[in-house]
């Protein structure tokens, strides 16, 4: 079909939302295009993911259709890797699903194409959907699977999409980690056979790997040039993202992880899974970066394009020791030097069982009457006082075993009936049963009650800290109880749901031991995440790096620490931790009286920098430059507006040794064609910034040459943030 009779088409289907009659369906973005074929009564097709095309005929021309199955089932004719498993009530396996019809229309944030799929032996129904969502070249697809028939039947698998890609020298990049080292990058070939990035938490899914990948079609993965997709599951329980590299095809598999999770659909039913989220780019994986970051702002965040407060963080300042004295003070001390909003994090609640250590209290969300004698309103009154916002934190989906909630409602927590409780932190964590909707509204509850009873609550830090410990509910009936690993997270959207209709505004941080929950599924209901519990600057460098791969700035929490790291032990100086903190969403996670006159003033003008450079920061382009991961001595990356008029840079030194090579930085987020004038956001003395400061260099000598390191990096895990400014 051509392109301007295909276009008119789609128009008037998106005007009137009636079924198309073309076998052809192009998706497009602004820089790239899907092409799927789907004749009624044949099979789906996946043809073309890449560059933006004009019209399906040039696919085909230039010998570019891969004809993958849009959503390859098991049992029939393929002998493939499936996206799609059933037991049907008979107990016959296979699938096989044909395009009933195709249907094209607008929504109030995309195009959307769907494509209804029938079995025409089995009753079952799947409607696949391919979206592109307006004004960003992310797309996004999903399935629902309907139980078209009158009993029940049995999913196996259930993946979101299929997603063939052309098999060349091709490099999978994804994250990997533990507790306080998250996020890690890991990068190499895809070699024939399958490449398996899961997760099993049931709670937690971006601890130990995250539901993202980016996968090359040229070769060794580069920063600024080659062709990448990138692919994120906007899911937040376990997950599978599996490529399978055979002779001559390549398929990326994502979807909900099917282990223990085999989903009984009654007649009528419906299931949908989790949209895979994916954009292509020929600007390598920093292409791939600035469009998942530009979409999740606009789409995918929670209030993504609002600029983000500089708060700083009770818990490494005081750990549980909270009290209305210690607070208040913290309050004042981090309002003096430009902090804007304070949080109260673990130990503030429990009246029969004070938080004083992670063994008792979860569940029992009232004020510690010992520790806070005038409660939540005597600290809303300091907070006022010294005119910063006020946050809390909260882990509503635990209890302790040592907790009222527990002694009243044992039978919400998740619990195999007969068998002694597995129990996680402190030795007493256990996990809310959430497919109960007693428990939704409990957990809701949680938070209605804090925001009612004060509404000036500002910021709510929201943890949790388990595993799935002990896989049974007592409110899933016996043949639903395979249900609980996706029911737990269907139940968590919906209290989410919930607490975003009543309380749009409030700021919300997803954070589960740290770097727990760093995905898509959550991030539309929060407004940033917490990176890590490890605030160590210099591995955060590392950490930041790889979730910077997917996650933008504005949702990336970095804190600056104590002088000696909590975690590492490590000491680097303060300059250093404010510029490795101020690449994200920069906050403070100690004691501010800890700090001494000078590096007070430090702070102080550090804090106002980046309250300069914040939107550029928060939502600007990231270019990575050198990566800490090539040891090469530095680390750098840089910021940009989409205009390029404006932009800061970051360099860190991650190694100190004599007669060291200094590389140049070059600066690919420039315009060449512009002059821009330096200023050294965070000179160690105010009087004595780096000798870039204050002078004027052309884009092209910034991009092209470079600025060279060796004249401002002399000591140990120096750092410099540096202001670049259009002049003409
Ligand atoms: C784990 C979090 O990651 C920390 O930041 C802190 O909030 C503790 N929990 C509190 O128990």
């Amino acid at each position: 079909m051509s392109g301007s009779r295909f276009s008119f088409l789609l128009s008037v289907f998106m005007v009137f939302g009636s079924p198309a009659w073309a076998e052809d369906y192009l998706v497009s973005t602004p820089k790239t295009s899907l092409l799927i074929s789907a004749e009624k009564g044949k099979k789906c097709y996946f043809q073309y993911y890449g560059p933006r095309v004009e019209k399906a005929a040039d696919i085909f021309v230039s010998g570019n259709a891969l004809w993958g199955n849009s959503y390859p089932t098991f049992g029939l004719s393929e002998g493939t890797e499936h996206a799609l498993a059933v037991t049907f009530a008979d107990g016959s396996l296979s699938v096989d699903l044909c395009v009933e019809s195709v249907k094209q229309y607008a929504t109030s944030d995309g195009s959307v194409t769907q494509v209804n799929l029938v079995d025409s032996v089995c009753p079952i129904a799947v409607s696949q959907y391919f979206k592109s969502y307006n004004g960003t070249d992310v797309m996004a697809t999903w399935t629902e699977i309907s139980n078209t028939g009158r009993k029940p039947f049995v999913v196996t698998e259930m993946a979101s999409a299929a997603l063939p890609l052309r098999r060349a020298d091709n490099w999978i990049s994804h994250l990997s980690g533990a507790w306080a080292a998250e996020h890690l990058l890991q990068e190499e070939r895809l070699t024939n056979g399958q490449k398996i990035v899961s997760n099993l938490d049931g709670v937690r899914n971006t601890a130990t790997a995250n539901p993202s990948v980016m996968i090359t079609l040229d070769g060794q993965p580069r920063e600024e040039a080659g062709c990448v997709v990138g692919a994120s599951l906007a899911w937040s329980g376990n997950y599978r993202l599996k490529s399978v590299a055979t002779q001559g095809n390549l398929t990326l598999f994502a979807g909900i992880n099917p282990t223990a999770s085999a989903y009984q659909l009654q007649p009528k039913e419906t299931f949908c899974t989790p949209e895979l989220v994916f954009t292509y780019s020929t600007e390598g994986k920093g292409g791939v970066s600035r469009a998942f970051h530009r979409w999740a702002r606009r789409y995918a965040l929670h209030n993504g394009e609002a600029p983000r407060d500089v708060l700083l963080n009770s818990w490494e300042g005081v750990y549980f020791g909270v009290n209305q004295e210690i607070m208040d003070r913290m309050m004042k001390d981090f309002a003096a030097i430009g902090g804007e909003l304070f949080v109260m994090d673990d130990g503030w609640f429990g009246e029969k069982y004070p938080r004083h250590n992670d063994m008792t209290s979860l569940g029992d969300w009232e004020v510690c009457k010992e520790k806070l004698p005038q409660g939540i309103e005597g600290l809303l009154a300091s907070a006022k006082q010294h005119h910063v916002k006020f946050g809390i934190w909260i882990e509503p989906e635990m209890a302790n075993t040592r907790s009222e909630l527990f002694e009243k409602h044992p039978e919400w927590v998740l619990s195999q009936q007969g068998r002694q409780l597995t129990t996680g932190r402190g030795g007493t964590q256990v996990v809310l049963d959430l497919t109960n909707p007693k428990v939704q509204d409990f957990v809701f509850g949680v938070v209605d009650r804090l925001m009612t009873s004060y509404p000036d609550i500002a910021y709510i830090k929201w943890d949790a800290n388990a595993c799935v410990m002990n896989y049974a509910s007592p409110h899933l009936p016996a043949q639903k109880q395979s249900h609980l690993n996706i029911a737990y997270h269907q139940g968590l959207r919906s209290v989410l749901e919930r607490i975003r209709q009543k309380y749009p505004h409030v700021v919300m941080q997803a954070c589960a031991s740290g770097g727990g929950r760093v995905n898509y599924g959550l991030l539309p209901y929060f407004d940033e995440f917490w990176t890590s519990d490890n605030t160590d600057a210099y591995q955060r460098i590392f950490m930041q790096w790889g979730v910077s791969s997917f996650f933008p700035a504005a949702a990336m929490a970095s804190h600056v620490s104590a002088g000696r790291n909590h975690q590492t032990e490590r000491s680097v100086p303060l300059k250093f931790r404010f510029d490795v903190a101020m690449s994200g969403r920069l906050g403070m996670e100690m004691q501010p009286k800890d700090l001494n006159e000078s590096e007070l003033d430090f702070a102080r003008r550090a804090i106002a920098a980046y309250k300069e450079v914040r939107p550029v920061v928060q939502q600007g382009d990231l270019y990575r430059l050198i990566s800490p991961y090539d040891k090469q001595g530095f680390a750098s990356l840089m910021y940009a507006t989409t205009d390029k008029s404006r932009a800061v840079l970051f360099v860190y030194k991650m190694e100190h040794l004599y007669n060291m090579n200094y590389p140049t930085v070059r600066l690919s987020g420039v315009d060449e064609n512009k002059v821009y004038r330096l200023r050294d956001l965070t000179p160690r003395d105010a009087a004595r910034p780096s000798g870039f400061d204050g002078k004027e260099v052309s884009g092209r000598v910034l991009k092209y040459v470079g600025l060279s390191l060796a004249s401002v990096f002399w000591g140990e895990y120096a750092s410099l943030a540096l202001e670049l400014t259009e002049v003409r």
